[in-house]
């Protein structure tokens, strides 16, 4: 077999992530590599961990990138913070309460699960009865969860976690960026999140934030691998289970120990690092301004086309929406059309939406005008195939108002 260069189709990828990578970030990840432990590397290393202290609004020393895709940083944050038996509380409005949910369970802790409906999110009153009736030790709940859409309010419950002395993560990859959000005020213990959606990157890289007392957990359970320990390399605690994604090693990494664990995924250091470095020159709140402008423009074109929003839109992300599939419209060949005639993307659900509703996001580099003028102006002619009557030209010209 005789394999052809790599060359995708044009593609507007409008869904719920991941979204069409900004061209600054796909340069910056063309750069040549370095070793390691280079001192420009080292340099290189230290400076992201900078930028992303800034991204989170946070002060955590210990704020690093776990290399693999979101997923990782969940994974490493609660393997890492978990010991077999600990009971950990997960609030779940979508998909990825779940996923919480199952990998805290991987990690062998008693795993307390509250449910709201899909669309929903819930009172800081609801959690706080919640932490009161399972005396968790760590409450893990999504920020914003895609499957939804839904931004669940997280500022209130910081001091409701340090009242009970609970930690508190969340899992900030569909939401940070396009969304508020502040660690250190709103008193967050680990967070992790992901470049594919409003920080305009590719998969592959997930940063991670530890507050002090986070780390503290991790540091009662350190351990320095046979073969690179040193003495007074003591091991301490209950050995986290997973070497990948022992956060306490990866901490050693980034430290000034410069201790060899994995070898950086350098191409996706300097791609994360492109990524915070725009949203920090673009600035926080204006970036998070933008996504909503543009998320509002999305909104008012898909009723302006006659289609009905999914869940409680006061707590809808700037980022997503999700739409109803009109009765009689087939929602997958609506997608296949406007994939196949415009070359543009948009998503379709899971669990109990799946079928039910499109999400169409408005994210990152997509989060503009152009994009959002173009999917409206398609989703009209994809519409008008597959049997709906959408008034000619309604889409656009309502999110030209929300611009105007
Ligand atoms: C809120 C949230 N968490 C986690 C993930 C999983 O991310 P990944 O696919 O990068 O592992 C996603 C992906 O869409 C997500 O939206």
């Amino acid at each position: 077999m005789t394999a052809e260069p790599i060359h995708p189709p044009h593609r507007l990828l409008m869904g719920p992530g991941p979204i069409t990578a900004d061209p600054r970030v796909l340069r910056a990840m063309s750069a040549a590599l370095v070793g390691q432990f280079d001192p420009w590397m080292t340099d290189t290393m230290n400076e992201t961990q900078e930028l992303y202290r800034q991204v989170f609004r946070t002060r955590n020393d210990a704020t690093v990138l776990v290399d693999g895709t979101s997923r990782a940083g969940i994974e490493a944050v609660l393997v890492s913070l978990l010991s077999p038996g600990d009971r950990v509380l997960v609030p779940v409005f979508g998909r990825f309460g779940h996923l919480l949910a199952e990998i805290a369970q991987r990690c062998g802790a008693e795993v307390h699960t509250i449910e709201t409906p899909w669309g929903t999110v819930f009172t800081p009153e609801q959690i706080e009865q919640a932490i009161v009736a399972v005396r968790p030790t760590l409450l893990a709940l999504v920020q914003g969860d895609t499957s939804t859409t839904m931004n669940q309010p997280l500022a209130d419950l910081g001091g409701i976690c340090a009242e009970h002395g609970v930690l508190f993560y969340a899992d900030l990859t569909a939401s940070v960026g396009g969304n508020p959000f502040a660690m250190d005020d709103w008193r967050l213990d680990a967070v992790s999140a992901g470049l594919q959606k409003c920080l305009g990157g590719p998969s592959g890289s997930a940063p991670v934030s530890l507050s002090p007392a986070a780390l503290a957990v991790i540091d009662g359970r350190r351990h320095v691998e046979a073969g690179i320990r040193e003495a007074g390399d003591v091991a301490t605690g209950e050995r986290i289970r997973s070497n990948y994604f022992d956060l306490g090693m990866i901490l050693d990494y980034w430290g000034p120990r410069r201790l060899n664990h994995h070898t950086e995924a350098t191409t996706m250091l300097y791609g994360a690092r492109e990524c915070a470095r725009l949203l920090l020159q673009e600035g926080l709140d204006a970036a998070v301004d933008r996504h909503a402008l543009h998320g509002a423009a999305m909104l008012a074109g898909v009723r302006g086309l006659g289609l009905t929003p999914f869940g409680d839109l006061a707590h809808k992300m700037h980022n997503v929406v999700a739409v109803e599939i009109p009765e009689g419209v087939n929602g997958d060949a609506v997608r296949a059309g406007l994939l196949t005639d415009y070359g543009i993307e948009i998503g379709t659900s899971f669990g109990p939406l799946h079928g039910r509703v499109w999400r169409i996001g408005t994210m990152g580099y997509n989060a503009r005008h152009d994009a959002v003028l173009l999917t409206l102006a398609a989703l009209e002619q994809a519409l008008r195939e597959a049997g709906a009557s959408p008034t000619p030209g309604a889409g656009v010209a309502a999110a030209k108002e929300v611009y105007a």
